[in-house]
């Protein structure tokens, strides 16, 4: 949901800048700009499209850019207005001596805009970035630029600026702002938006993710809401928006270079499919204790007590974590015996939700940034629940606002489709699960068959996997049609759901996924000669009801692609195609049964030319609500 990257430093910054951008450009990419501030003047370029696009724009001769030492550059997913050339980012003021990138949502910008156009200033665009650009030119005082050269405390004009207009501003931001007339100087700011700064040797990256920032360095300095940084060639300082001085702490990022390369894999979606069982095994790495017997989560070493003692458990997420919610919701009342719902995060926030004492809530989100959850789980904080985050980037926004949680480990994730993310929230809130169970009534033996079942599970997801070219050679027979249903029960209801959000996000086939049993109250209508139907239905406790299920598809026509147990001979008697997955004990289930669906839709989409890392309207991190 709009990505940010700025520079300043030693380096060309333009090449730096774009390898950047490409590394965001999954968090949008309906347009793309930069700037480039040189003598006094700033120079920005902008083009509808992919980065790609902008590239090649740089490349001719009428538009090139010159070569400078600071910048700025911005891939956008568009909230207020059109993405065309005027709405993309850098915006600046109506004189070209402040520009801005800007990653979230000013929510008065109209009220703003009014102000500013009675004070006699033109705009060129709808959106809300251009009117902040603007209100921080109204409050720029020349006067003040002396203080520009020292990184010695003293507020530069631009400092002085970007603090007044942020004081008048309602909303969420993560900004970069250059002004032509401090030509080293980078002003940042975050509010709902995450911002995090690179530190290297002499220059400064700054990013909306450490992706663009890793190649050059793994220093860096997470900024939290409400903070700002000044940065110059020769130093940085960080502050409140109301000008308290913060001490930066540097950490050292989570994640390595190579895990955001592609390898030998045409798409990041098809590489996070894979890695499952190595990514699984990240997660489960230090957590399973099976000699002790017990499950060993240190982030909630302090809070055992609490967990145990819960009387509700509500879960919120968004998307695929809404849906790894979900079979959380079964593994909670199931193992931990604890009742629990899960609830769309953005339902949640405004709804006025209950929280009695004894409520947990646990916030799941791959990115931690999502702007419906971490408001939920504010609202939920607000009102006494203590929270969890189940979350996949170490430092994000949600994983600092939890009161403690868990982290997935699971690597980051690239692909807009959540695939190895959804594994790993599914492993932890197994884990989860079982820690309060075994401390509330489950035996070591029985936590240890649990354990050993999950420490096969690796090794099992490998086996699943095998099946691909099977998955893409049945996967490409239906492919032309445009509707299909995913049908579960119990644990793998969720997994429907689940398989049909894939489907549909990726190859924009309308796809339904729903209780099995619940498609006789309406669904079933649906059914006509040849429609592919979907059917999770490995042994278990309710195999005998899917396989009644799967005869009523079947009398009306749909055409029947099961997911079934290794070794159940009969259900080939009644599908047109089977996918195996090994045997495991119910609650892991979902953890095998999703892999074939998610090769399902991968082959899909790539066989129906659609892009698949980059479905069109979507973006990975929706910071917006
Ligand atoms: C977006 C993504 C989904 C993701 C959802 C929640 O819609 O396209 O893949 O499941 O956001 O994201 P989060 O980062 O909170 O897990």
């Amino acid at each position: 949901m709009c990505g940010i990257v700025a520079y300043v430093g030693k380096k060309n910054a333009q090449s730096l800048l774009l390898e950047g951008l490409k590394r965001l450009e999954y968090r949008g990419y309906d347009s793309a700009g930069i700037c480039i501030g040189q003598d006094h003047t700033l120079h920005t370029r902008r083009a509808v499209g992919r980065i790609s696009v902008l590239e090649s724009a740089l490349e001719h001769a009428q538009t090139q850019l010159p070569a400078g030492h600071i910048g700025m550059a911005h891939t956008r997913w568009a909230t207020h207005g059109a993405p065309t050339e005027c709405n993309a980012h850098p915006h600046m003021d109506d004189k070209n001596k402040i520009a801005l990138v800007h990653n979230g949502i000013i929510e008065n910008y109209s009220t703003l805009k009014q102000f500013l156009i009675e004070k006699g200033h033109t705009f060129s665009s709808q959106t809300d970035t251009e009117v902040l650009a603007m209100l921080i030119a109204h409050f720029y005082k020349p006067a003040d630029k002396q203080a520009e050269p020292g990184a010695d405390g003293e507020r530069s004009a631009l400092t002085k600026a970007v603090q007044a207009a942020l004081h008048e501003t309602r909303g969420t931001y993560g900004i970069a702002v250059m002004a032509a007339d401090e030509p080293s100087t980078l002003v940042v700011a975050r509010r709902g938006s995450p911002l995090i700064i690179g530190v290297g040797n002499g220059e400064y990256i700054v990013a909306s993710d450490a992706a663009a920032i890793v190649e050059h360095t793994t220093q860096v300095v997470y900024l939290n809401d409400n903070e700002m940084a000044v940065i110059r060639p020769n130093g940085f300082r960080t502050m409140t928006i109301d000008d308290v001085p913060v001490t930066p702490e540097i950490k050292e990022a989570e994640f390595k270079l190579e895990q955001m390369e592609l390898g030998q894999y045409e798409h990041f979606m098809l590489k996070e499919i894979m890695e499952q069982p190595t990514s699984i095994e990240n997660c489960l790495r230090g957590r399973v204790d099976l000699l002790e017997g017990r499950v060993v989560l240190g982030g909630l070493a302090n809070y055992a007590r609490d967990l145990v003692r819960a009387r509700r458990v509500i879960i919120t997420g968004c998307g695929t974590a809404w849906h790894a919610g979900l079979v959380g919701e079964y593994l909670m009342e199931d193992l931990a015996k604890i009742p629990t719902e899960v609830e769309y995060a953005s339902e949640f926030r405004y709804r006025n939700p209950i929280i009695e004492d004894g409520t947990v809530v646990i916030a799941i989100s791959q990115s931690g940034e999502t702007a419906d959850t971490l408001a939920a789980l504010r609202e939920a904080r607000e009102r006494g629940a203590l929270s969890l985050g189940v979350i996949n980037t170490v430092g994000s926004t949600i994983a600092r606002e939890t009161d403690a949680g868990v982290y997935l480990h699971v690597g980051p994730e690239i692909g807009v489709a959540s695939t190895k993310a959804f594994s790993g929230q599914v492993v932890v809130e197994t884990l989860l699960a079982l820690f309060i169970a075994r401390r509330k009534y489950m035996s070591q033996q029985v936590l240890v068959e649990f354990l050993n079942a999950l420490n096969k599970i690796p090794e099992q997801v490998r086996r699943v996997l095998e099946q691909t070219d099977t998955i893409k050679t049945v996967t490409e027979q239906y492919v032309q049609r445009e509707n299909w249903l995913f049908l579960g029960r119990g644990y793998n209801y969720p997994v429907a759901l689940e398989g049909a959000l894939k489907l549909k996000e990726i190859s924009y086939i309308h796809a339904e996924g729903l209780p099995a049993a619940e498609m006789k109250h309406g669904p079933i209508a649906l059914i006509s000669a040849g429609m592919p139907v979907v059917f999770i239905a490995p042994r278990g406790s309710q195999y005998e009801k899917i396989l009644g299920n799967i005869q009523e598809v079947k009398a009306r026509g749909g055409k029947i692609i099961a997911v079934a147990s290794e070794g159940d001979e009969h259900i080939h008697t009644v599908a047109d195609h089977v996918f195996t997955v090994p045997e495991t004990i119910e609650p892991l289930q979902p953890l095998l049964t999703v892999i074939p669906l998610q090769l399902l839709a991968y082959h899909a989409a790539v066989a129906r030319g659609c892009n698949v890392d980059k479905p069109r309207n979507l973006a990975k991190s929706v910071t917006v609500e």
